[in-house]
């Protein structure tokens, strides 16, 4: 059956990436169908919400969302739930997206663009799994009371709850362990297992599911250790899954080795393998309707979509090969331009792409 794919670019530089992104899964000529739909400050500009229900009812009803950015800053004195990054938040909720894959490239031909030495940094190529639902940020109960006890009892105090449950932390090691059995087989599990309980949990559970894929070595690591070795050895690393909040700071870690802000993809999944497929970086205001923004981390994330949601990796392959083929040529947008490289606008790399395909 054909697939269909919601197509929501949103504000910003959202619709002149995802038109260079359209423009390679089109060249590819597959068996999907492509329906747009407002999202962020456009869609609160037509219909007074970043999110509206129309919005909402196609990207449930397909098989997977290839999403921009949202953020204009025209819409930045809006109340919190009109703000357009409401609309993130608000699919992830209402698809149930618990999955969050991160990948961290540096491809060769742009290690100098690395806040760390070439030779650290050249060929980096690393999954960040987090889980995307539970932890801290969502556990019960969380609030403000007076402090019953302890050494400031009487004041004011602020607390969160850490939560994860045993199925919540199987289903995100499933997907872990499956993405590595894809890769090198190597697999490194993020926890703070020496001071937290559910960091403990975590680790138990890791191990036991670790028995169904024998194929994949299992290896724990703190997070402070892990902080250290993405600046330390980073190359070492292949999969790493881990909590919300730790792979929330260790994401954006490794994102920084790799320099280029607009070279990173992201998914978010569920169960069904529907998912939420977009750019790392945000709507960049900054450079908006000028045609100079990196459209790559956009056709990167439509690769992603291929790959996780749509089971069509030949194709995922071959953009991502036709995406290495444009570097090495030496095409650059502006974030990325150095010294003898061809400089180019955002629409003539996304045509560099389909030309390399
Ligand atoms: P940003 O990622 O939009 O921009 C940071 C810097 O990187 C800017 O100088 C921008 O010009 C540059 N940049 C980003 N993407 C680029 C690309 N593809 N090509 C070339 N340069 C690029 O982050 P910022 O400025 O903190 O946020 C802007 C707005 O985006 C805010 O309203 C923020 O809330 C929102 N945002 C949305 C996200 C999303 O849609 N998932 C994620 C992060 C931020
Ligand atoms: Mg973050």
């Amino acid at each position: 059956m054909t697939k269909k794919v919601a197509v929501l670019a949103g504000d910003g530089i959202g619709s002149e990436i995802m038109a260079q992104a359209l423009k390679v899964l089109k060249a590819l000529d597959l068996d999907l169908v492509y329906e747009e739909a407002l999202v962020g400050g456009v869609a609160y500009a037509a219909y007074g919400h970043p999110l509206p229900e129309s919005t909402l009812k196609l990207a449930k009803e397909s098989d997977a969302v290839l999403f921009g950015a949202v953020g204009d800053f025209k819409y930045d004195n809006l109340e919190r739930h009109l703000r357009p990054e409401q609309a993130i938040l608000g699919l992830r909720k209402a698809l149930g997206l618990f999955v969050n894959l991160r990948p961290a490239v540096c491809y060769k031909e742009l290690t100098y663009a690395s806040s760390l030495k070439p030779e650290l940094v050249s060929g980096l190529d690393l999954l960040i799994v987090r889980e995307l639902t539970g932890d801290v940020y969502f556990g019960q109960p969380r609030g403000r009371r007076i402090s019953p006890d302890g050494l400031f009892a009487g004041s004011e105090e602020g607390f969160d709850t850490m939560r994860y449950s045993k199925p919540e932390v199987e289903r995100i090691a499933h997907v872990a362990f499956k993405a590595a059995q894809g890769r090198g087989k190597h697999l490194t599990s993020v926890d703070k297992a020496n001071v937290l309980e559910t960091s403990q949990l975590w680790r138990d559970t890791m191990n036991r599911v670790a028995k169904e894929y024998p194929d994949v070595t299992l290896e724990h690591m703190y997070v402070d250790n892990a902080a250290m070795q993405l600046v330390r050895a980073p190359k070492k690393l292949d999969v790493l899954v881990t909590g919300n909040l730790f792979g929330d700071i260790l994401s954006d870690e490794a994102a920084m080795l790799t320099g280029s802000i607009g070279m990173l993809a992201s998914a978010a999944l569920n169960e069904k393998k529907q998912g939420l497929f977009e750019p790392s970086h945000g709507s960049a205001p900054d450079i908006a309707g000028q045609n100079i923004a990196n459209p790559l981390a956009q056709i990167l994330s439509a690769a992603m979509m291929l790959r996780y949601s749509l089971d069509m990796p030949e194709a995922a392959d071959k953009i991502e090969k036709a995406v290495k083929r444009v570097l090495a040529e030496g095409y650059r947008t502006g974030d990325i331009w150095s010294e003898g490289c061809k400089k180019v606008t955002c629409s003539e790399m996304g045509d560099a792409v389909v030309a390399a395909l």
